[in-house]
This record gives C-alpha cells, sequence and structure tokens, in this order.
C-alpha cells in the first residue's frame, strides 16, 4: 500500500503552462494554519519574507534569515496538499554568487521539500535563475518593486509611472524569463507597465499592485484579512478579521477576570468508582 497522498501538488511546470490561461491565484501563507485554508483555493501559496514585517514586526524584509523562511516553509508545506509552495530567498541568501544561490536554495528545497523558490531582481539575477535552472530548481522571479532593495531606492514607492521609467523595469522582466524562471512576480508598477510585461514576456507574470491583465494575482494573506495596520494601496481587505479577534480576546480577559472561564463544560469532573 503506498503511503503517498493521492492528491497530487502543482508544480512549478503546471504553473508555467497557464501562460494566457485561467488566471494563477496566489496567496501568502507561514503557518499550517493558515496554509490549510489557502490551499484549498489557490494555486500558489508563497512563504514570502513578508513574514519578516507581518510576524516578526521588523520594519523592513532585509533582516529576515534562511533559517526563518526554512522553518515557516516546512510549516506551509505539512498544512497543504495541492499548491505549489514557493519559498522566498531572504536578502543575503542569494546574491554574491551563482554558488550562494545554489547553496541556499538547495537547502530550502531539502529542509521544507517545497516546489520553487523565489528572489528579487531582474537583469543583475539573470545569470544567477539560469545556473538555478540548469541545476534542478525552479525560480519564481521577481521585478519592479523589489522590497529587500529598500536600502538602496529609498521608500517602498510605485514603479515606472512616467514612460521614460518603464524601460528598465520591461529589460528585468524579459531578463528573468528568458533566464529560465517559470513565472514572475511584478510588485507595484503602474497598471499600463504591468499589463505590457504580461504582452511581451513568455512566463506567467503574478502581479501585486499591477495590473487586472496579469496571468495571476498575490496578496499577503494578512493584510486581505484585515489583520495588517497600515497596508499598501493595492490591497484590497476582503475581511475584517482585526476587531472581531480583539473582541474575542477582550471577552475572554473579562471571563478570565471574573472567573466565568473555564465552565463546568471545559472542566474534566472525577472518574465515577467502580468505571
Ligand atoms: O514577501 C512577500 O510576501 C512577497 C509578495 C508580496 C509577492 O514577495
Amino acid at each position: 500500500m503506498s503511503t503517498q497522498s493521492d492528491i497530487k501538488r502543482l508544480t512549478a511546470p503546471d504553473i508555467r503552462a497557464r501562460k494566457g490561461g485561467d488566471p494563477i491565484v496566489c496567496l501568502t501563507s507561514y503557518h499550517a494554519h493558515t496554509a490549510r485554508l489557502v490551499d484549498k483555493y489557490c494555486d500558489v501559496i508563497l512563504v514570502g519574507d513578508s513574514l519578516g514585517m507581518v510576524m516578526h514586526g521588523f520594519e523592513t524584509t532585509v533582516p529576515v534569515t534562511l533559517d526563518m523562511m526554512i522553518l515557516q516553509g516546512h510549516a506551509v508545506m505539512r498544512g497543504s496538499q495541492r499548491a505549489l509552495v514557493v519559498v522566498d530567498m531572504p536578502f543575503g541568501s542569494y546574491e554574491q554568487s551563482k554558488e550562494q544561490a545554489f547553496a541556499s536554495c538547495a537547502r530550502v528545497l531539502k529542509e521544507t521539500l517545497c516546489g520553487a523558490v523565489k528572489l528579487e531582481g531582474g537583469r543583475r539575477m539573470a545569470e544567477t535563475i539560469a545556473f538555478l535552472v540548469e541545476r534542478g530548481v525552479p525560480v519564481m522571479g521577481h521585478v519592479g518593486l523589489t522590497p529587500q532593495s529598500i536600502n538602496t531606492i529609498g521608500s517602498f514607492r510605485a514603479q515606472g509611472r512616467e514612460e521614460d521609467d518603464w524601460a528598465p523595469i520591461e529589460a528585468d522582466a524579459k531578463a528573468v524569463a528568458d533566464a529560465g524562471a517559470f513565472s514572475v512576480v511584478v510588485e507595484a508598477v503602474a497598471e499600463p507597465l504591468g499589463r505590457r510585461i504580461t504582452e511581451q514576456v513568455a512566463i506567467p507574470t503574478i502581479g501585486i499592485g499591477a495590473s487586472p491583465a496579469c496571468d495571476g494575482q498575490i496578496l499577503v494573506l494578512e493584510d486581505m484579512l484585515g489583520l495588517s495596520p497600515r497596508v499598501p494601496k493595492f490591497v484590497k481587505r476582503y475581511g475584517q478579521l482585526g476587531p472581531g479577534i480583539e473582541a474575542a480576546i477582550s471577552d475572554y480577559a473579562k471571563e478570565v477576570r471574573a472567573r466565568a472561564f473555564p465552565g463546568p463544560e471545559h472542566t474534566y469532573p472525577m472518574r465515577s468508582k467502580g468505571r
């Protein structure tokens, strides 16, 4: 008897084949619990390095480490069965050389069992992406606003809002596609540029603050659930969980203080003798 699950997980080639087809639905997740819910509806789960800001309260994604990504990547794999799980490569784990990138990506694939990695950067990362793909590492690119470069770009501002600024961003997307990435995240760019990149590159574009014309869309789960205190303009809040969670915690605190919780139904009586 096989011990393997009958449910077939989506692969990077499955996602690559969706260019120009039905929109690819993606969300982030960092835990087994939320992965279980996201897995029911999404094609791709990204274990984003946004976890540094969302889970750990950092101002940027720069402090995130490879160990943090591996721990949460493994949790998401345990919580999901069907979606392709993509783990973000954190700042400092892949930029130094192709060899450094391969060693870090190999750790991520082996220790989380995820199906692909994502890394930021266009033309400057093309050689590395080709090196990784040739050696069996499926890569999702990330162009436009690249949050790991915050210390050189200065702010999380949308890119390409003047037509004169389009050429380098288009060149980045094409370089990532030509290098063999199976898809590319296009973050915070002017809508016509997001549309144009989608028309021009052969791989699926996954938009976040880009264009409805992209081949797929992604949001940070906590942002769209209304749990994040501040969100960028491109986030639509599909839920308002923050106030609901706060109300539950406040009720719990009141009941504990009033000794109303735990009630008899939440405690264990003694077993009766003779049973
Ligand atoms: O880290 C992340 O969550 C991401 C998405 C916003 C695309 O890179």
